[in-house]
């Protein structure tokens, strides 16, 4: 796709300023609070907000905000995305200025993940009596059930299987379920929990989400159930979880609508308050995984949340590109 005179110097004019190129660099990693690039690059919230407005007015960032916090993202395509794309390629990522903004955010990574680690670490034991806090898990796991087509699977994978739940609920209908989670806290009680419960057929092992050493197309049905708004890249886990799904297979995402309750945030780890189906879709798409059903679940009582349902499958003789 061509660009005007007029597009391409407004593009390289947004771009071609040193604290704007460096916004650009680290929104390339992942999407970013505008607290989060203040810190990295130690400047005032008015200045570094005047700069993503004019980011965003090339059309080279996206805002998006979620409960009382604005995010800001790459724009994932258009010619803009092209040209820009093209420049964050040829940095030299030893310039020491990059170098030291990507230490500096990988610094507030690592606090984050150990903040989330913590939580799940001194939550794990009563975690199956907090997620019950916000829904009716019965209404949820029926209409999951309902959301994974029904069958009998193969193989199973559940990213972020915490205390077990989801996979004493599908285990059953496949003949391996494989649970995988970053907490062994979390992991112990899933052993516990699924032994107890008689199923032999479950495997359960440390791994991340965004990295799962999983090969390409193994899984028949993937789950990923309360897990993405506590992530730093919601995307980059569904594109893994989209990347195991086998031909034919099916990905089912549960998680939030977009909600306002700052305090679990605050109090419970998590970063994103919640999903707009746009945003998923987008997600899914890029991950060449239509959607085949969504559902929303309104809470049962006043102060709860509408969780959602995303239910994705691949075509059956699709074969992936390589991601
Ligand atoms: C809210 S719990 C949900 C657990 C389970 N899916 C359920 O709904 O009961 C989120 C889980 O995701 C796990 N988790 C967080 N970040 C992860 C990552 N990067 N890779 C794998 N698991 C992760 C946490 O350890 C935790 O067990």
């Amino acid at each position: 796709m061509k660009l005007s005179a007029k597009q391409a110097v407004d593009v390289l004019r947004a771009a071609g300023e040193p604290t704007r190129l460096r916004i650009l660099a680290l929104l390339e990693r992942e999407e970013l609070a505008v607290l989060e690039i203040c810190r990295v690059l130690d400047q005032s919230q008015p200045r570094v907000s005047r700069h993503l407005k004019l980011l965003a007015e090339a059309g080279l960032v996206e805002r998006f905000p979620d409960g009382a916090w604005v995010f800001y993202r790459l724009t994932g395509e258009g010619r803009a995305h092209e040209v820009i794309g093209e420049v964050l390629a040829r940095l030299n990522p030893d310039d020491p200025v990059l170098a030291r903004d990507r230490r500096k955010i990988d610094d507030v990574q690592a606090e984050r993940a150990a903040a989330a680690q913590a939580y799940f670490a001194d939550n794990a034991a009563q975690w199956d009596r907090i997620r019950s806090l916000y829904v009716s898990d019965t209404s949820v796991e029926a209409e999951i059930l309902r959301a994974t087509g029904g069958g009998h699977v193969r193989r199973l994978v559940d990213l972020g299987s915490g205390t077990g739940r989801m996979l004493m609920l599908l285990a059953p209908h496949a003949d391996h379920a494989l649970g995988l989670d970053l907490s062994q806290q979390m992991l112990n009680i899933a052993r516990r929990n699924t032994a107890e419960a008689g199923l032999s057929n479950v495997e359960l092992r440390h791994g991340d989400i965004f990295d799962t050493r999983l090969p390409e197309g193994g899984a028949d049905l993937v789950v990923v159930h309360q897990v993405l708004h506590y992530l730093s890249d919601p995307a980059a886990a569904v594109r893994e979880a989209a990347r195991i799904t086998a031909p034919g297979g099916r990905l089912v995402i549960v998680d939030f609508a977009p909600h306002q309750h700052e305090f679990l945030r605050e109090q419970h780890q998590h970063r994103r308050l919640g999903f707009s189906d746009e945003e998923m879709n987008r997600w899914l798409a890029e991950a060449e995984l239509p959607q085949v059903a969504q559902m929303d679940l309104p809470p049962t009582r006043a102060d709860g949340l509408t969780v959602k349902i995303w239910a994705a499958r691949r075509a059956p003789t699709q074969l992936r590109s390589a991601a």
